[in-house]
């Protein structure tokens, strides 16, 4: 298909229910994005592999959950492609030239992949976890992505696909674009206990919950250690309620803080005022998830033809590769 627009590719791992947090970092920048640029979703299956070996029984109902929460944020396939890495083989084709083009000691001096290993408690990495970067270089490339959205954990994966794409353009012909990562600029949402949000943390407010676990879960958070009564004068810069009211409630969050600082508003209102607002922002995303839950066929249509999308769009890249490395064997095999 011919480019018209510039090309985008981002996605997640299907790892478990999406949080606020996501939200704010990555999904509501997709949502802005599909309309303007030709926008590939992944869904990087392969990926959750490297750390979740154990528990493949948990990826098909995951990947569903992932297409849930896209959905019910906006993220339409009617505007973007929507697919699956291990559904489109081409990804996988290309991965293992790739493999050829990066060395075994720069993959090891990837920050990400050193502290995904930290986290992830394994005994030993495998090949596939060290080279996982390689196989996010062939998601990007596969359909010739131009810019790439991430958070700032993700960039030194970019950077490994741009090196890719050079090196390989180098060595046999312009075939790729040299992608950009657009990194996020708004602060990374912490969790409910003042740490990283994350899925096995129990600190994350999904944005599949219901509003009696919103309140709950606002109720329960951490707030300014500093402060003991409500009438203490508060510290919001160092409070973790306050990250959410600068992302959930936008346009009163300078006010509250200022209430905060003059010790006019107890850390029980804020948290209510913070809950109500969060539940009003995700009333919708509910409504829209229970359309989705309700119609399964739709996701099966959008991921079928995106799945097919992104296929014939690796086709074409394969052909210009294999032509480019001397690799279409045409008169031998009459490939
Ligand atoms: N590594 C990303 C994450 O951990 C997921 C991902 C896989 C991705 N392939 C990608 C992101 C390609 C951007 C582009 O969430």
């Amino acid at each position: 298909m011919e480019k018209t627009k510039k090309r985008i590719l981002t996605g997640d791992r299907p790892t478990g229910p999406m949080h606020v947090g996501h939200y704010i970092g990555s999904l509501e920048n997709r949502v802005r994005l599909q309309g303007k640029y030709d926008c590939f979703f992944i869904v990087a299956d392969y990926q959750f592999l490297t750390d979740h070996l154990r528990e493949t029984e948990k990826v098909e109902q995951n990947i569903r959950l992932t297409i849930l929460d896209w959905l019910s944020v906006g993220m339409d396939p009617a505007k973007s492609t929507f697919f699956i890495q291990s559904m489109v083989p081409e990804i996988a084709e290309l991965t293992m030239y790739f493999s050829m083009l990066v060395t075994v000691a720069r993959l090891h001096r990837n920050p990400t992949v050193k502290e995904e290993f930290k986290e992830s408690g394994l005994r030993a990495m495998s090949y596939g976890f060290l080279g996982y970067p390689v196989s996010q270089a062939a998601d990007i490339l596969i359909v010739r992505s131009d810019l790439v959205p991430v958070g700032d954990d993700n960039v030194p994966h970019v950077e490994q696909t741009r090196e890719v794409a050079r090196t390989f353009n180098r060595l046999f012909g312009e075939v790729f674009p040299v992608p950009k990562p657009l990194i996020g600029e708004v602060p990374r949402l912490p969790g409910t206990d003042g740490k990283k949000m994350g899925n096995s943390m129990d600190n994350a407010i999904y944005l599949s919950d219901t509003p009696e676990e919103v309140q709950q879960k606002v109720g329960a958070a951490i707030t300014d250690p500093a402060r003991i009564r409500a009438t203490d004068k508060g510290h919001p810069d160092i409070c973790n309620i306050y990250q959410y009211h600068r992302a959930y409630n936008r346009e009163e969050a300078l006010y509250i803080a200022e209430l905060c600082r003059q010790g006019k508003i107890g850390c029980v209102a804020c948290k209510q005022n913070l809950a109500a607002k969060l539940n009003a922002f995700l009333d919708p995303v509910r409504e829209r998830r229970a359309f989705f839950e309700a119609k399964p066929s739709i996701i099966g249509e959008a991921l079928r033809e995106g799945n097919e999308r992104t296929r014939q769009e690796g086709r074409e890249t394969l052909g210009l590769v294999r032509e480019a490395m001397h690799f279409n064997y045409k008169e031998l095999a009459g490939g």
